[in-house]
């Protein structure tokens, strides 16, 4: 399987690149900067949503399946995209967002049935906040996210039948799979009975109000397989990466149809050796991951493990067996921003999702007109001043990104000095200290490659460094 040790690279297609100077990122800039893939080894990439879309939740409200926003371009310009992407070997896989439509997709009015009434509301609550249902003339319908994406009946055979039909519409036009928007939200309980209260934690965040309940009912249905089988079928041997927001010891239905689901223990790990490790120990128990360290909605290496370690989190995420997945912008260490004047996203997520910084001008290459959301330090974070650059966060990351696949199968985690996280690939030792200080590294050995000059020192490995070794 292509994707079996893969870098995929997630695009924010509105943020890559923009090509006609609207100030928004769009698919002949993403075409434009495919070189840039090739040239960093990963060997797909993830289009975040490219639908047309009223933008509630920056296309994660889709308003028709089968097309492009006018914003990011055409039909055209995306079959175009997936052709010169294949010339440079690199696969494209796009957002399936099956859980809800937009509220001003035409099937919300055309075809009630195939969303979730009710009369009176129960206890679900939106991931965003308050209460899953809103109202609409004197029926309730459910949201398990924003109120202008109502949730679609995945046990309505049409629902399915439309949404087969999209899956095959993208894959005849060259899409290598899918990733898969909050799965766990396909299928809720039928009776629509309230989440009980809490009897143990959720085991991945969630907000104060969701901690409270059981959320066994809103979520994660005993049929969820079956409704997946048909996503399978439309799919055929598409890869299909699951956004399974459930700890992995949940995974297991999923992963009956889906290749991969996204190992969320680890992203929502401190940056600390041991915590890291009981994180990576439970979702390798079982095959089934796929490694995420930051994205759109949750930040970026730099800013949510510190910059002093930012380094060693992108070797954690491209030296563990299984796909990885590269967010655009960690490639050369991106800092979350402030946001703009003008809010976007109301759950807060503008800050993770500014523009991709290329070269040092003040709009960083990304734009000939106004940014929608503005640079963050394009001068003194950019792609071009760190290609060369042999000591760059960028050449380190192509560097993993070679080195990956001379790793040995398989996964042994090691017993290594407190603050140390520490595993063997076949004959290589990958070793991180998480700490401040200098630490004892478990190997020595030849240095293959460490995240700064120096980083191992005989037997101690440096504060805040990881390194790559092989022998002992
Ligand atoms: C997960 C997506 O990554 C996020 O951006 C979106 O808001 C929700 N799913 C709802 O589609």
């Amino acid at each position: 399987m292509w994707w079996q040790d893969a870098v995929i690279y997630q695009i924010y297609p509105r943020s890559f690149q923009d090509s006609d100077g609207d100030g928004i990122g769009d698919l002949r800039g993403i075409e434009r900067r495919l070189d840039h893939l090739a040239w960093l080894g990963v060997e797909a990439l993830w289009l975040s949503p490219i639908y047309p879309s009223p933008m509630y939740d920056m296309g994660y409200d889709v308003a028709d399946y089968k097309g492009v926003d006018p914003v990011f371009g055409t039909l055209d310009d995306f079959d175009r995209l997936v052709a010169a992407a294949r010339e440079r070997g690199l696969r494209v896989l796009l957002d399936l967002v099956p859980c809800h439509t937009s509220i001003e997709h035409p099937w919300f009015g055309e075809n009630p049935d195939w969303y979730i009434w009710r009369d009176e509301p129960n206890n679900w609550l939106s991931a965003f906040g308050g209460s899953a249902w809103s109202s609409l003339n004197g029926h309730w319908y459910l949201h398990s996210f924003y109120p202008e994406q109502p949730d679609l009946d995945w046990r309505n055979p049409d629902v399915i039948a439309a949404m087969q039909d999209v899956l095959a519409f993208w894959m005849d036009r060259g899409a290598a799979g899918y990733r898969v928007d909050a799965i766990d939200r396909l299928l809720k309980d039928p009776e629509l009975r309230d989440d009980p209260p809490a009897s143990e934690a959720f085991g991945l965040p969630v907000s104060d109000e969701e901690a409270k309940l059981a959320l066994t009912n809103s979520r994660n249905a005993p049929d969820t397989p079956a409704a997946l089988a048909r996503i399978r079928e439309a799919v055929g041997d598409g890869v299909l990466i699951g956004e399974v927001y459930l700890p992995s010891a949940k995974w297991q239905p999923y992963l009956e149809q889906l290749d991969r689901a996204f190992a969320f223990e680890l992203l929502h790990a401190p940056w600390e050796a041991a915590g890291l490790r009981r994180a990576i120990e439970a979702t390798t128990s079982r095959p089934g991951a796929a490694w995420v360290l930051s994205n759109h909605d949750f930040g970026r290496l730099v800013t949510r493990f510190g910059a002093e370690n930012a380094r060693s989190a992108a070797l954690v995420l491209l030296t563990l067996p299984g796909p990885a997945f590269l967010y655009q912008g960690d490639e050369i260490g991106l800092a979350d921003g402030p946001g703009g004047e003008h809010v976007y996203d109301r759950a807060g997520r503008d800050r993770f999702r500014h523009p991709m910084q290329w070269d040092p001008s003040p709009t960083g290459g990304f734009t000939t007109g106004e940014a929608w959301l503005p640079l963050v330090d394009p001068q003194s974070t950019n792609v071009e001043a760190q290609r060369d650059d042999p000591r760059s966060t960028l050449s380190l990351v192509r560097d993993l990104v070679t080195l990956r696949k001379l790793l040995g199968d398989g996964l042994e985690l090691l017993d290594a000095a407190q603050g140390v996280l520490a595993y063997r690939r076949g004959d290589h030792t990958v070793a991180v200290n998480t700490t401040a200080e200098d630490r004892p590294a478990p190997t020595g050995g030849h240095v293959v490659l460490e995240t700064r000059p120096g980083a191992l020192r005989g037997r101690t490995l440096g504060a805040h460094s990881g390194v790559i070794t092989m022998g002992l």
